[in-house]
Order: structure tokens, then C-alpha cells, then sequence
């Protein structure tokens, strides 16, 4: 059986390697299709994660539109498909490089397996374009594995059949504690002066629907938290420039607010254990932060992560900068708060998704399971 997995982003990497890593060295012909829709912030995770790809499309323009990621993956892919005939595609996520891809080879009437299936707001515009992206993917895909229960009761509520949905946690918690458990040597790095006793409030943002006012308001936030007693904020700014002409303005050169660019995975790993709290509109990073116990506000008005706001993990603060201020500092002043949220469970896996998305395969490959 041959497999192509395609992906272009820095979550899709991470989320992919571990289960890249469980077919390598299998029987399953496997071959590996970068769309080239991030550079930096790609190529050294493929390095840490000794990732090689056999096809590059290396689309990424800078601030690129949609519909350039699209058109690119969409025409380049197909002539890939045509010529690889692999029997099941594999996508990740939400992102327009996976959206691309599954249509991609829907056209050309191959399989299509989507990998952390059934995410929903339910608001088209937020996030936007992710929610429309995993809809459209679902739309066209063969197997389906959902990270938790709700998002199979959402697959099952769309119609899709039960035979088809496998319910695999998350791949990222596979990824996060595999790079977790290696010992990390803060020495050189941008984490090195940052004293012990320090408060540090980890901030990341890049949601396409925050560009502009909710951005500033995030921002303005920011400026405001670092001033709390004992804080450090530490911010790694996405290279997208739309985030980082804003970030750069409101924040450069204040006092505790340490402004970085994206940093290694396990820098990053790391960084988020030693964090106090995290403030994010990240996807990933709301999946991450409930295994280290660490309270997360997320920056956005919907979540598509529900579970990890019923546990009482992550709470939802919006992009107002009096809510955003207010909830964190509850967070600083008031232990019991602290504590509840940073005892609350993950709800995102064990670490295992990974080999029980390989043993689906493996059973439809050995004619156990229908495909
Ligand atoms: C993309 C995904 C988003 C995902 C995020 C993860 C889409 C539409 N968006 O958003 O779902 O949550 O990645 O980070 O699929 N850039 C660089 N170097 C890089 C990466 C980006 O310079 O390595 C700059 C470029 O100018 C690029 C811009 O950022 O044009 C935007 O990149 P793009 O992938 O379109 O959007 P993201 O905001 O990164
Ligand atoms: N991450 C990283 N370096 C950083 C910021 C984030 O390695 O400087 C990791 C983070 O741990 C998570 C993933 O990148 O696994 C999340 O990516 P991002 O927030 O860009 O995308 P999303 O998850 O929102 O799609």
C-alpha cells in the first residue's frame, strides 16, 4: 500500500512527524510531499525531526494570499498524484496546504485520510479560513481520525458513517512528550539570562482573523501584563508580516517583554515549562499546555478545542484588552484560580495516537478492516 503525506506548515510537521515515524521502516511504501507553504519556521523542525521529503513545492511567497497557496498546491500536486498513484493521501489539520491537497486528490478519485478530523466552531470567520478548510477536507475524506470523542460525535452528527471515524487522540501530544522527555541545555539560547524567579507569561498569535484591531488590542494587553508584578513576558513572533509590523510597534523595546523570532521545537517545548501561564490563539499550543499543567487563556472569540475549556484547562478571554488584562491577572493574584486551572486534565491523548492511526492502516492493508 503506498501512502503520500502531504504538508506545508509548522504544526503539520510536528503533528505528522510521529506518525511519519511509525510507517518508516514498515512494509507500507511511503513517500513525502512538502508544499513549501512555511520556509523558516519548516525547514529546521524536518532537520530536528530528520524529515526528507521526495517532492518540494516550495510555494511560499511572502505574506501570501489564499488563494496562491491554493491554485499552487492544487495544479502541482495534481501532476504528483497523477504520476504516484499512491493509494490513500494523508493530510493534517486545517491548514490551505491540506485543504489543497485533499482536493487535489479527490479530483483524481484517490483516497484521502484526514488526521485530527471533526474540529469545529461552527462560524465560518472563525478561525478563518481553518473552519471552511476542515469542513471542505472532511467533505472528501475516506478515514477519519478524530482526536476525542466530541470531535467524532461531530463527524457522526454531519452524517459521516461510524465504520469510518477512529477516535486516536491527538498526534501532538505524541510529538510534545517524545521531545519533552529529552534532556534540553538552556545554555546560548534566548532563555539562558531569563532569571528563575521570574513570572513568564508566554505569549503566541497568528489567527489571520486578529490581523489589525484585535491584534493591537492583544498588544495593548501585553504592554499592560508586563507590568505585573515579577513578569516576563516572552513573545516568539510569527514571521508572517502582518503580525510582526504590529508586535514590533506596540512592543519593541519595552521593559519585560522579551520579543523573539519562532523558536526550535524543543526550545519552545521547554520554554512553555518553565512558563508561569501562556496566552495564545494557537491551535496546538491549547492541546500542549494542559500536559505540562499549565493554565492556558486563549486569544481568540471560539474555539474549535473545546474540551480542554470543559476540563477548565484553557479558558476563552477574547481580543479585548480589559477581558485579556483581567483574566490574567486573576490568574497572578488569586492561587485557587491558578491552581484549578493548572490541575485540570488533559484531555488531548495519551501519546499514542500515532501507532493506532499506523494499525488502521495496517488493518485495512492485511484486508481486516474495509477501507
Ligand atoms: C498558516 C495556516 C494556519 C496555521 C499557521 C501555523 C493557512 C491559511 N494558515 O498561517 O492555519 O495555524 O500557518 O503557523 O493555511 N512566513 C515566513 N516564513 C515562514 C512562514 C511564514 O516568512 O516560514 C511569512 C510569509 O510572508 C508568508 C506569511 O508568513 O507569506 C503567511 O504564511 P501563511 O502560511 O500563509 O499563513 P500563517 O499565518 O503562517
Ligand atoms: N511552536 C514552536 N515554536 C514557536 C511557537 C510554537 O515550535 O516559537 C510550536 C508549538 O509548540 C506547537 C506548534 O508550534 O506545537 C503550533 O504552531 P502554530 O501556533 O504556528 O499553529 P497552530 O497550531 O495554531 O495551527
Amino acid at each position: 500500500m503506498k501512502l503520500l503525506f502531504v504538508f506545508g506548515t509548522r504544526p503539520e510537521v510536528i503533528k505528522l512527524f510521529p506518525v511519519i515515524t511509525e510507517f518508516q521502516n514498515s512494509d507500507f511504501e511511503l513517500k513525502i510531499c512538502l508544499t513549501g507553504q512555511h520556509k523558516e519556521m519548516v525547514q529546521p523542525l524536518l532537520d530536528f525531526f530528520q524529515i526528507k521529503p521526495d517532492f518540494n513545492l516550495n510555494l511560499m511567497k511572502e505574506n501570501q494570499s489564499l488563494e496562491h497557496i491554493t491554485k499552487t498546491v492544487l495544479i502541482q500536486l495534481s501532476e504528483i498524484l497523477e504520476k504516484e498513484k499512491p493509494d490513500y493521501l494523508i493530510v493534517q489539520g486545517d491548514t490551505t496546504t491540506a485543504m489543497a491537497s485533499a482536493l487535489a486528490a479527490f479530483y483524481k478519485k484517490i483516497k484521502i485520510a484526514h488526521i485530527e478530523a471533526g474540529l469545529r466552531t461552527y462560524n465560518k470567520l472563525q478561525p478563518f479560513p481553518e473552519e471552511i478548510n476542515r469542513r471542505i477536507i472532511d467533505s472528501v475524506s475516506d478515514l477519519f481520525f478524530a482526536p476525542t470523542e466530541t470531535t467524532k460525535q461531530n463527524l457522526l452528527n454531519e452524517g459521516i458513517q461510524k465504520e469510518k471515524i477512529f477516535v486516536t487522540g491527538n498526534t501532538v501530544i505524541d510529538a510534545f512528550l517524545l521531545t519533552a522527555s529529552k534532556k534540553f541545555n538552556e545554555k546560548g539560547t534566548e532563555l539562558d539570562k531569563i532569571p528563575a524567579n521570574k513570572k513568564i507569561v508566554l505569549v503566541t498569535c497568528h489567527r489571520r482573523e486578529s490581523f489589525g484591531k484585535d491584534l493591537e488590542n492583544i498588544c495593548n494587553a501585553i504592554k499592560e501584563i508586563s507590568e505585573f508584578d515579577n513578569a516576563l513576558v516572552v513573545f516568539p513572533v510569527h514571521l508572517n508580516p502582518n503580525i510582526k509590523k504590529t508586535v514590533n510597534l506596540i512592543l519593541s523595546n519595552q521593559k519585560n517583554i522579551l520579543l523573539t523570532n519562532p523558536l526550535s521545537y524543543p526550545l519552545f517545548v521547554h520554554l512553555m515549562k518553565r512558563s508561569y501561564l501562556i496566552l495564545t490563539d494557537s491551535g496546538g499550543i491549547q492541546e500542549e499546555a494542559p500536559s505540562l499543567n499549565k493554565p492556558v487563556l486563549v486569544l481568540r472569540e471560539k474555539t474549535e478545542r473545546t474540551e480542554a475549556v470543559k476540563t477548565g484547562a484553557a479558558k476563552i478571554v477574547g481580543t479585548e484588552t480589559k477581558k485579556i488584562v483581567e483574566e490574567t491577572k486573576k490568574l497572578f493574584k488569586e492561587e485557587k484560580e491558578y491552581q484549578k486551572m493548572a490541575l485540570a486534565e488533559n484531555p488531548f491523548g495519551d501519546g499514542n495516537a500515532s501507532k493506532r492511526i499506523f494499525d488502521c492502516f495496517k488493518e485495512i492493508k492485511n484486508g481486516k478492516r474495509k477501507s
